[in-house]
């Protein structure tokens, strides 16, 4: 993962939209150039060990490498509405939590939330586990892989009000994810919502990688052997709906990021949807 995935300063103008980034011509070529993919072999070593993977990103960068994501309380403030009666206590799953940095800002703001937090990584979990804000009343977290493990063995069938999928699917290979949006829509209550956000096609990250890096369409490697999928709107909506969710809102976030250590400002596209399993 780079400098530019990790922590970062932000400006605050952001558009949102139907409509992605445009690509300058040089910068098109570049990615048509890059057409040489990881070869198979490397493909199934890498599958195996994303787990592995994921578990040494942690042990190298411990809780220091994202921040808290503030705009998951933001969103959540329209969430909360769709609470029945005021004391109503929401349920949430935070699928793929990582060290919590989405759950605990969360549990701080609400005190009447529930949640239920997985991640394939066990540092990853111990860490959720040893923050001091953690809480076994308020938060049940477990090791899980969402890709080969049914979430029923810990969450009961159609209890949860919101899962958060937050910069999650992206490092699942594309022909696992179904299963994972499977496995979640299991444990959704009918009504239930999926908060998602992700790396969008053409994101700056995308631009990043180097040749010797592609895996497929729009699917890449970083050096540390974690992957990284940039999706399109229309992918992920077909994606969500094709197992049976209905599209409440799926829309492209464009943001200028200032690196100051390297004093540059980088376009990122991140993708930002919600998504209903029907009543
Ligand atoms: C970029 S981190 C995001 C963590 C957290 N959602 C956040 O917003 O801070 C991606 C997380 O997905 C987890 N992950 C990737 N593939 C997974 C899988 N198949 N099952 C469960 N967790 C997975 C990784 O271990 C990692 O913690």
């Amino acid at each position: 993962m780079s400098q530019f995935d990790s922590l970062r300063s932000e400006s605050p103008f952001q558009n949102k939209g139907q409509s992605g980034r445009i690509l300058t011509n040089e910068e098109l070529e570049k990615l048509q150039r890059d057409q040489t993919l990881v070869s198979d072999f490397k493909q199934n070593k890498l599958e195996k060990e994303a787990q592995k993977n994921w578990d040494l990103f942690y042990k190298r960068n411990t809780t220091k490498f994202f921040k808290d994501r503030h705009w998951t309380t933001r969103e959540f403030e329209e969430l909360k509405a769709c609470r029945k009666f005021d004391a109503q206590r929401l349920v949430l799953l935070e699928a793929g939590c990582g060290v919590g940095n989405c759950i605990f800002p969360l549990l701080a703001e609400d005190a009447n939330i529930f949640v239920y937090a997985c991640d394939f990584s066990p540092r990853a979990v111990e860490f959720v586990q040893k923050n001091p804000l953690f809480c076994s009343e308020r938060c049940k977290v477990f090791q899980c892989d969402l890709t080969t493990e049914d979430l029923q063995a810990n969450i009961q069938a159609d209890s949860v009000d919101v899962a958060t999928l937050i910069f999650v699917l992206s490092a699942i290979h594309p022909d696992k994810m179904r299963l994972t949006l499977e496995n979640i829509y299991r444990v959704l209550k009918p009504g239930g919502i999926v908060l998602f956000r992700d790396y969008g096609l053409y994101d700056h990250a995308m631009l990043r990688f180097k040749s010797g890096n592609k895996l497929g369409e729009n699917f890449y490697v970083r050096q540390d052997g974690t992957r990284s999928f940039f999706f399109s709107r229309e992918l992920l909506a077909e994606l969500f709906t094709g197992v049976g969710f209905q599209s409440l809102v799926n829309e492209y976030v464009m943001r200028e990021t200032v690196n100051k250590k390297e004093g540059l400002c980088v376009p990122r596209v991140f993708l930002q949807s919600k998504f209903r399993k029907p009543d």
